[in-house]
C-alpha cells in the first residue's frame, strides 16, 4: 500500500513538472511568433520600399546621364519626391498593420490609384513589349486603405510583368463592382505557374526568381504574394489565382464595400 501510495506520490511530481516545462515551451513559442511576426513585416517593409526605389533609382541615373534635358531632370525629381511621400506612407501603414491596429479606410477612385502605380514604376511598359490594357470604370471607388491597396496592385502588376519577360504580352487590368464587393482582375499572357506550385505562392519566401541574373530577369524574395495576401485579409477581402503554364495567369480581388466593424 505505502509503495503506491509512493508511486502515486512520485507520479504527481513528473507530472507537474512536465506541465512547468510546457508551460515554459508556450511562452517560448508565443514569444518566437511574435518575433516571427516582427521579422516578416520588417521583411514586408523593406521589400514594399524596395520596390519603389529600384525603378526611381533607374530613373535618377538616366536623368542624370541626360542633364541637359531639362524635361527628364524634373520628372525625375517629381518622382524622387512622390516615391519618397508613398515610401513614408508604407512604413507608417504596415506599422500600424504589425501592431494590430486598423488603419482607416476612405472611399479612393480606383482608376487614379492605378494610374499612380504606373507613375510610381517609371518604365514604360510598352519598352518591354508589355501591352497595357486597363479597364476600369472612372466613377470606380474602392472601400480601403489607398496605400495599401496600391502596394497590392503594384505587386501583382510586378509579378505580371515579370512573367512576361522578355518576350511581352498584354498585362489587363479589370475591375467592377458587385452589390457587396468591388472584383478587381489582373491578368497576364506570361509563363504562368506550375499546378505544383500553386499552393505555396502565398507562403512567404516562396520564390521561383531567387537565382534569375540575366539582364531581363528580376530576383525575387518570394514576399510580394504574402505582403497582398496579408493586407487583403486585414480587408476583409479574397485573393484568387488561376494559371496555366504556357498561357498566363489571373488573379482576382475582391473586396467588400463596406466592413460591417467599419462606421458607416
Ligand atoms: N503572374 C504570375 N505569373 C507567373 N508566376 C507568378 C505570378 N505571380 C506570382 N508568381 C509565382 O509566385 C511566386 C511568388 O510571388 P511573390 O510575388 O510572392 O514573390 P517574387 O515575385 O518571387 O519575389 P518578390 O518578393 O520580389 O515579389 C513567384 O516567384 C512566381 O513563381
Ligand atoms: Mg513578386
Amino acid at each position: 500500500m505505502t509503495r503506491i501510495i509512493e508511486k502515486r506520490l512520485s507520479l504527481h511530481k513528473t507530472l507537474k513538472k512536465q506541465q512547468q516545462n510546457n508551460d515554459t515551451l508556450k511562452f517560448q513559442i508565443s514569444q518566437l511568433q511574435a518575433l516571427a511576426n516582427i521579422g516578416t513585416t520588417t521583411c514586408m517593409i523593406a521589400h514594399e520600399i524596395n520596390n519603389l526605389l529600384t525603378p526611381l533609382g533607374n530613373y535618377a541615373e538616366l536623368a542624370l546621364s541626360n542633364l541637359d534635358d531639362k524635361i527628364l531632370v524634373e520628372k525625375a525629381l517629381r518622382k524622387t519626391v512622390r516615391n519618397c511621400r508613398q515610401a513614408g506612407k508604407i512604413m507608417d501603414s504596415m506599422l500600424a498593420v504589425a501592431n494590430g491596429e486598423t488603419e482607416e479606410k476612405m472611399n479612393s477612385k480606383l482608376s487614379v490609384l492605378v494610374d499612380d502605380i504606373f507613375t510610381c514604376l517609371c518604365r514604360d511598359f510598352s519598352k518591354d513589349r508589355i501591352t497595357v490594357n486597363i479597364q476600369i470604370p472612372p466613377d470606380l471607388t474602392i472601400w480601403a486603405v489607398p496605400v495599401q491597396i496600391q502596394q497590392v496592385l503594384m505587386n501583382l502588376i510586378l509579378n505580371a510583368r515579370d512573367a512576361m519577360l522578355p518576350k511581352g504580352g498584354v498585362l489587363t487590368i479589370k475591375a467592377h463592382q458587385t452589390e457587396q464587393t468591388v472584383q478587381i482582375e489582373i491578368s497576364d499572357t506570361g509563363c504562368g505557374i506550375p499546378p505544383n506550385d500553386l499552393k505555396n505562392i502565398f507562403e512567404p519566401f516562396f520564390t521561383t526568381k531567387a537565382d534569375k541574373k540575366s539582364a531581363n530577369e528580376t530576383s525575387g524574395c518570394g514576399l510580394g504574394l504574402t505582403f497582398c495576401k496579408k493586407v487583403v485579409d486585414v480587408h476583409n477581402g479574397s485573393i484568387k489565382v488561376e494559371s496555366m503554364p504556357g498561357r498566363g495567369t489571373v488573379f482576382q480581388l475582391s473586396i467588400p464595400k463596406f466592413s460591417e466593424e467599419d462606421p458607416a
